[in-house]
């Protein structure tokens, strides 16, 4: 119940899904949680949620694409909770097209959010845990605050028709995940990314129910272990902030019910 005890968890895209569920699972297990997300309404949902199972929480209305706003939104965080041990990019939208048919703005909303959201509140925080350890020098890495990223890739990563620019973003991921390994761990902080299938969250619209359920019978036959949950996803993510995971560095973590083929 208090694995995360007095540690400090930013999840963007913590309004929905598999950063809702993170960010629900940090705080059960004792963590503070902060929800950066656009998405005003659910945000308070699940900022009053939390609340109300008797966790932490501070939800901030940030579009992760901003600069402006991931800066405003980490001095908030840092300022409340003093710190961030954990930092989840879980901000994700979809916006598909065939490769002839897709246009600047889709490509540009996707590869910003992912990507360049990712940049953006990477840095924001990285900023600041340098900052910290240069002003509180050590002798050894390990006795520096031990820092935590997950980025939410996805096995889109290794191509998906219609997913031109979600595939190039969550590619992207994995490079910076491998960059931010190398350049940070020297402050202590470890980087990953994980892959996850499909699992079953508000991202997919109408996918799975569209077609008299085509898409759902399509995906539960490709996918050995059925289509995930979103608890499937932060089990993982709260394992590789966890103690136990504390000898890891620049991995990319499939989560895929068993599918080892292309999507
Ligand atoms: N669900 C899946 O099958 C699946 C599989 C692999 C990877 N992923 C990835 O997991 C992550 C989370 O997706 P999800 O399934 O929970 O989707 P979701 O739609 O349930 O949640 C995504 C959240 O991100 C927020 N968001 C989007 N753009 C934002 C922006 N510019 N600034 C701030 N917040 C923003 C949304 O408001 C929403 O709350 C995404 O990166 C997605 O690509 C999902």
């Amino acid at each position: 119940m208090n694995r995360f005890k007095g540690k400090v968890a930013l999840v963007t895209g913590g309004a929905s899904g598999l950063g809702e569920r993170t960010a629900k699972d940090f705080a059960q297990e004792g963590a503070r949680v902060a929800l950066l997300d656009f998405d005003k309404a659910n945000g308070l949902r699940v900022e009053t949620e939390i609340k109300n199972a008797g966790g932490e929480v501070i939800f901030i209305e940030c579009d992760v694409r901003e600069s402006s706003d991931v800066e405003k939104s980490t001095q908030i965080v840092f300022e409340k909770y003093r710190t961030v041990d954990f930092l989840i990019h879980s901000a994700g939208i979809l916006q598909d097209g065939m490769i002839h048919k897709l246009s600047e703005e889709r490509w540009d909303n996707v590869i910003n959010t992912h990507l360049k959201g990712f940049f953006l509140i990477l840095q924001a925080c990285t900023k600041r845990w340098i900052s910290y350890c240069q002003q509180n020098p050590k002798d050894t890495i390990a006795e520096y605050p031990d820092r935590r990223v997950i980025t939410i890739s996805s096995q889109a990563a290794e191509g998906n028709i219609g997913q031109l620019n979600y595939s190039a973003a969550k590619a992207g991921m994995l490079g910076m995940v491998k960059t931010s390994g190398l350049e940070l761990i020297k402050y202590n902080i470890k980087t990953h990314a994980i892959m996850p299938t499909l699992i079953e969250t508000p991202i997919l619209g109408e996918l799975l129910s569209k077609e008299d359920g085509k898409w759902r019978k399509y995906y539960s036959g490709r996918i050995p272990l059925g289509i995930g949950k979103s608890e499937y996803v932060s089990r993982v993510i709260l394992f590789l902030c966890s103690e136990e995971a504390w000898f890891m560095n620049g991995e990319i973590v499939g989560i895929n019910g068993g599918r080892l083929d292309k999507i």
